[in-house]
């Protein structure tokens, strides 16, 4: 018998766990390929999301409430040094690439020197690094860094029309210590259950948490260090596998990110201010959350989204968007 029969033979025995196991596979593979941490400089993409996710580091610390006075130098540096590289690597392929992490870089600067601290090594590398591409630091347009926004207008634009909703909601990662009312959070997530299904199953699911329990669970998602604290309420979103059949072994997934972007909108819609916080993490370490919190083992997390009390002025990361000609193509 050759190897292929064996392989179909066992497949016709076991069709549903065998199709699993090289459904594994084939993302094993493409995870090998693919994935940011395998050859990362070895690809212009690849360095450009790892870079943009460096430059949002800097950025998310000058946006939180308090950040640590002279926070981010090595970090700062850090990014300056892999710039360097991908300028050389990349710089003639895209170049424009720069512009982005170049001004907030020069934000970062500026707000370092309001809060008095001399970081004459970074002004350098920085200048260095603009003479290099051919970029005079006061043509750096791009909005970078942070912007400061009042609570009431983002409340008054989150209900004008749907371009003010998305363009008024932003990530916000500080909130007054009061927990928002459960029939505020209610209303959100009645909205938030419009959101459309593959065959409308609505396999998602929410597991609220208050006080101490979201600061221990943010601690335990390990993205907001330096602001757990700050927030007062979480909103686990799952998706439940018990919904999909073996045909759509991720769409537990999709079906659960569509719904918590629309839950994301709709908390900014009832006046809340919200974060998503990452929940893409090994599975081992998911399955250790899911146990701590009483999240049953067959959801699977999706996003912890930060919820709460907007204070009446805060600062905001500015997370400037790429354009879509990078991001859309016709065919
Ligand atoms: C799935 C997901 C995970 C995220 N995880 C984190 C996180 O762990 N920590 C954090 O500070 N921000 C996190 N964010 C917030 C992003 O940084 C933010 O959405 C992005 O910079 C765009 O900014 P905006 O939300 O203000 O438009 C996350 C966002 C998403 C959608």
């Amino acid at each position: 018998m050759t190897i292929t029969e064996i392989y179909h033979k066992i497949l016709s025995r076991f069709p549903l766990s065998m199709q699993f196991l090289i459904e594994m596979l084939s993302y094993w593979k493409r995870l090998y390929c693919y994935n940011a941490s395998m050859r990362t400089d070895h690809d212009m993409y690849k360095m450009q999301y790892t870079l943009l996710r460096e430059n949002h580091i800097i950025e998310k610390g000058m946006s939180m409430r308090q950040s640590r006075r002279g926070f981010g130098q090595a970090k700062v540096s850090a990014l300056i040094q892999r710039l360097h590289k991908y300028h050389r690597l990349y710089g003639t392929e895209d170049p424009t690439f720069l512009t982005y992490p170049l001004s907030t870089i020069q934000a970062y600067i500026s707000y370092q020197q309001h809060d008095g601290v001399a970081i004459p090594d970074i002004e350098k590398a920085f200048m260095q690094l603009c003479q290099e591409a051919g970029i005079a630091p006061d043509m750096l347009s791009i909005p970078a860094g942070i912007k400061t926004m009042q609570a009431e207008e983002l409340r008054k634009q989150a209900k004008g029309d749907f371009s003010n909703l998305l363009h008024s909601r932003h990530s916000i990662r500080y909130f007054q210590d009061i927990q928002p009312s459960k029939s505020v959070l209610e209303e959100a997530l009645t909205l938030a259950a419009r959101t459309p299904s593959a065959c409308n199953r609505q396999a998602w699911h929410t597991h609220i948490f208050f006080g101490e329990d979201a600061h221990e669970l943010l601690r335990m998602q390990g993205g907001c260090n330096g602001f757990c604290e700050d927030i007062p309420c979480c909103i686990v979103v799952t998706a439940d596998m018990k919904g999909f059949l073996g045909h759509e072994p991720f769409q537990c997934y999709i079906d659960g990110g569509l719904y918590a972007q629309n839950l994301i909108n709709a908390l900014h819609f009832v006046g809340l201010g919200s974060i998503p916080l990452s929940c893409g993490f090994m599975s081992s370490q998911l399955l250790h959350m899911q146990k701590r919190f009483n999240i049953p083992a067959n959801e699977v997390m999706i996003v912890i989204i930060g919820t709460g009390v907007m204070y009446d002025e805060m600062k905001i990361a500015e997370s400037t968007r790429r354009p879509i000609s990078a991001t859309n193509m016709y065919h």
